[in-house]
């Protein structure tokens, strides 16, 4: 079995079998970028349990191989026990431990495995850490956890702590502000 997909302005090819996944950074801008990221974050990455395997990478090519996760992406996962949402929390720790810092966490990059287990994919936007202490990386970090927390909301709610959801409260309400101040201003 094998199946392609291009994305909606197509900017990777992305083939799937059984075993690998095959993702070549083919058109659209910083495609270089991408690739570079994507690479780099799966090598920082490496062994720690959640994130796929890399097999090969071709530069010339911008191609990178991956060993396939077992499962269902979240997006379309049924019954999604609190447990994988629980490992997802230490998951995005872990990475920002090895610094890599996701941008956005969509429920299609998370693949739920058979055995209960959770996984993340996708890495081409990311931050990588230069400076533990720079101001870059720590909004990264609030920024990843920030879109864990929404990814939880959506999916269970009853898991955000008081905490947690005043936190979403105010950055909803932040968001909103900052929209509506940017669609006065065209207005002008
Ligand atoms: N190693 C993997 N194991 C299982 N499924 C995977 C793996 N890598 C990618 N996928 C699935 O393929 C989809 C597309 O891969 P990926 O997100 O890396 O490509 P993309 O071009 O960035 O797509 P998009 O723009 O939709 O995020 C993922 O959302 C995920 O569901
Ligand atoms: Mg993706």
């Amino acid at each position: 079995m094998s199946k392609s997909c291009t994305d909606a302005v197509k900017r990777n090819r992305v083939e799937i079998t059984p075993d690998r996944v095959v993702k070549v950074f083919s058109q659209g801008a910083h495609k270089s970028s991408r690739f570079h990221h994507e690479l780099e974050a799966l090598r920082r990455l490496r062994g720690v349990d959640g994130i796929p395997v890399l097999l090969s990478y071709a530069p010339t090519g911008r191609r990178i191989t991956t060993a396939r996760l077992p499962g269902t992406s979240l997006d379309v996962a049924q019954a999604v026990p609190d447990a994988v949402f629980l490992r997802l929390r230490v998951l995005v720790e872990d990475m920002l431990y090895c610094g890599v810092a996701r941008h956005s966490l969509p429920a299609r990059d998370i693949i739920v495995r058979p055995d209960g287990t959770v996984s993340v994919v996708d890495f081409e936007r990311c931050t990588l850490r230069r400076w533990r202490f720079g101001p870059i990386w720590r909004i990264s970090c609030r920024v990843a956890r920030f879109n864990l927390l929404r990814l939880i909301e959506a999916h269970a709610p009853h898991l955000l702590t008081p905490q947690e959801q005043t936190t979403l409260r105010r950055q909803h309400r932040w968001r909103a502000a900052f929209h509506r101040h940017r669609h006065w201003f065209h207005r002008l």
